[in-house]
This record gives structure tokens, C-alpha cells and sequence, in this order.
């Protein structure tokens, strides 16, 4: 068996919270040649999403395995320092605690890891965003794997047909369902077409019996009690012989559908598919970035990666990306594109309203008053 984990943290913005220092990258480069040469990993690739880095490693220690997570946190801290030292924006933004401790549950970094059989051939696409959240991943992976709109494979590939199973959890009440798709449809659009609160955290198909996408489902706001940063999220999909095709993966983002956590973690924009090479988000902090990077998986070894976003035919969805933008944009302070108030990852809304609340009174007295006869 082989674990593919993709663990990632934003651990300071070069400038602001637009990149990743180059510097940092080569850390970790670094770092992760090194786990390769001493074989705690198979492969490593390091690759970032605005100011979130992503470490992609293959290796046969299993999901939550100490040692890899040990491994990441380590070289977060070595990043962390290194943005200390250039005065980087929120150096250590994601690390959440001073001392790791078995797994990074509950620390900050989040992390997506799929353990699998390995097939002759293996592709897979990791999808790494920036300024959004996990919930960002439920459109996307109800289309390839639900919507025969989308995935021409769930009609006329046999072994798609019976459908796949969607783990979902609830964020707030920290419990799982499983949907059986395609009889649960209509249930689980009920539950994720809420992405703050319901995330789709892995899909199975029925008839390979083989778990085929995992994402990340970290919340940090929920996890530290106040505004630390978003959870910008990143995600696995298998793909081909039974699991959509590449393409089929990809397809959802031809579409640029808004998410939340742009600028200040509390804004909807759309989330707009670029090549590495674009993944800064620098307008209003956005609009939110995607990036797909797929590789071959072949003994373990990360053959790649192709950047799979560098392709003209996505140009059209960066154009509506745009012009969704700007369309948000108008509204400023307003809703939709400001978050409801309780999903803002930062507010002033406490302060606020204790400081106002003895200018508040009771309307029905208000009313009364206008409506008094007037004495002569
Ligand atoms: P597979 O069934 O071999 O994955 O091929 C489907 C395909 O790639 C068509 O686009
Ligand atoms: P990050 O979560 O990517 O650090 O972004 C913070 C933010 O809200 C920028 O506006
Ligand atoms: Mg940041
Ligand atoms: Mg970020």
C-alpha cells in the first residue's frame, strides 16, 4: 500500500498574502530530498498556492503516521524561521500550538492523505486553493462524481455506473454521514450546498471499493477560537479505469463558482483555475486561486508534475472570474460578497455591539410614540 499526503501550511506571505518566499520553498525542497534519501518518503514534490505551501509525498506509513507528520511540522517551524528573518508577512500564520504532539490534528497545517492499492497505471491531480475554505472542494467533487452533466463516465462506464459513497462532516458538530450516491442525491445536496458548515471529506467508488478523492476539512477559525488565517484547502482525486478521467476531474473549474474566504477570510468571490505560475491572488487579495498539478504515480514515485491548469481552455473561466469580481466587487461591505455575519472569520461585531447597546430600544415603543394622538 501506498499513502499519498499532501500536508500544507501558510507559514508567512511574500508580500502580504500573495506568495510563498522562494527561499522557504527551497527549504523545504530541501528537507524533503533529504526524507527521500533516508527513505522515510518514497517521493516529495513541494509546490505552493499564493502564501500556502504544500508538501506532495508518497510513502508506506499510512494516514496520521507520526513520523510524516513530525516531518512537516518540522520543516513548517524551519519555514516559519526563515520568514521570522525576512520580516514575512504572519510568519507562522498556520502553527497554531508550540509543541507537536503524535499528529497535527487540531494544530494548524491541514492535510489531505489517500491510502491505496497502487495500479499499473496511477494518475492522480492534487488541487492545492488559496483564500477559500474547505467547503470550496463540495461543487467540484458532487460533478465529477455525481453529475453525469459532468462525467460522462457515471453513464456509459460500467464500472462507474453504480455510483459512489461521500463522507461528509459537519464542522460545527465535528460528526460524519455517508451518502450513497446516486440513490442520497437529492439528501447530500441538502447538507453540502452549505459548504461553511458541511464538507465533503472523501468519495468511494462502490464498485472498485476504493476510496478515489480526500480533502482537507481542517477548520482553523473553529480550531483556534478567533481569526488566525483561512484553512486553504487542498485535495486528492484518483483518476481514470473506474474514477473519472482526467478531464472529468478538471471540468468542474470550466466553471468559476464562488466560494468564501476571500480578503480578510470574509468575502464570496469566485475561484479562478490558474497555472502555478498565476497562483497569487493579488486583487482584493483574490480573486481565490485553484491549482491542479497531476502526476503519475509508478512505485511510489511522483512522475510530474503537469500543471494541468496551464491550458487555454481554461481561459474562459478566468474570464468570468473576473468579471464575477468585479460584479462582487460593487457590493463592498454588503452581502453577498461580505460573508454572513456568522461565518465572518474576523468581525468587529462584538465590540460594536456592546458599545452600542444601550443606544438600542425596543421598536414596538418606537412605533407607539409616532403613533400617540396628538393633544390639542
Ligand atoms: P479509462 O476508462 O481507461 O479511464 O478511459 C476513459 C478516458 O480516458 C476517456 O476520456
Ligand atoms: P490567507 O488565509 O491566505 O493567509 O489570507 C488571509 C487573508 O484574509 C487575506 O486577505
Ligand atoms: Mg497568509
Ligand atoms: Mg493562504
Amino acid at each position: 500500500m501506498i499513502t499519498l499526503s499532501i500536508i500544507k501550511a501558510d507559514t508567512g506571505g511574500f508580500v502580504g498574502h500573495t506568495a510563498v518566499h522562494p527561499d522557504m520553498i527551497a527549504e523545504a525542497r530541501h528537507r524533503v530530498e533529504h526524507m527521500v534519501d533516508s527513505e522515510l518518503l518514497i517521493d516529495g514534490h513541494v509546490a505552493s498556492c499564493g502564501d500556502d505551501m504544500s508538501l506532495i509525498m508518497t510513502h508506506q506509513h499510512g494516514p496520521d503516521a507520526r513520523l510524516i507528520h513530525s516531518f512537516a511540522w518540522d520543516t513548517f517551524q524551519a519555514t516559519t524561521h526563515i520568514a521570522q528573518r525576512l520580516g514575512l508577512y504572519g510568519a507562522g500564520q498556520d502553527l497554531l500550538s508550540d509543541a507537536f504532539s503524535g499528529n497535527l490534528r487540531g494544530m494548524g497545517p491541514g492535510y489531505a492523505e489517500l491510502e491505496f492499492e497502487e495500479r499499473p497505471s496511477e494518475p492522480v491531480i492534487c488541487f492545492l486553493a488559496d483564500k477559500t475554505e474547505p467547503g470550496a472542494w463540495n461543487l467540484p467533487l458532487y460533478k465529477m462524481f455525481a453529475d453525469p452533466f459532468n462525467t460522462a463516465g457515471l453513464v456509459i462506464d460500467a464500472k462507474m455506473h453504480a455510483g459512489f459513497e461521500f463522507e461528509v462532516y459537519d464542522l460545527f458538530e465535528e460528526k460524519r454521514i455517508f451518502f450513497d450516491c446516486p440513490a442520497d442525491l437529492y439528501d447530500l445536496l441538502m447538507f453540502i450546498g452549505a459548504p461553511a458548515r458541511y464538507v465533503v471529506h472523501g468519495v468511494r467508488s462502490k464498485t472498485l471499493d476504493q476510496t478515489a478523492a480526500a480533502t482537507s476539512t481542517q477548520r482553523l477559525s473553529l480550531i483556534a477560537g478567533k481569526y488566525v488565517g483561512k484553512d486553504d484547502p487542498v485535495m486528492i482525486v484518483r483518476c481514470q479505469s473506474g474514477l473519472p478521467a482526467v478531464g472529468e476531474a478538471l471540468e468542474p473549474f470550466s466553471f468559476s463558482f464562488t466560494v468564501g474566504g476571500a480578503m480578510r477570510g470574509s468575502h464570496h468571490a469566485p475561484l479562478m483555475p490558474v497555472s502555478a505560475e498565476d497562483s497569487h491572488p493579488a486583487r482584493f487579495d483574490g480573486p481565490p486561486r485553484v491549482v491542479a498539478l497531476g502526476f503519475q504515480v509508478h512505485e511510489g514515485r511522483l512522475i510530474g508534475p503537469r500543471d494541468l491548469f496551464a491550458d487555454p481552455s481554461f481561459d474562459e473561466a478566468r474570464r468570468q472570474a473576473n468579471h464575477a469580481m468585479d460584479y462582487l466587487r460593487r457590493h463592498g461591505p454588503f452581502e453577498p460578497h461580505r460573508l454572513p455575519l456568522e461565518d465572518l472569520e474576523y468581525t468587529t461585531m462584538p465590540q460594536l455591539a456592546a458599545r452600542l447597546a444601550d443606544r438600542w430600544s425596543p421598536m414596538t415603543t418606537a412605533l407607539a410614540e409616532q403613533e400617540a394622538p396628538i393633544t390639542p
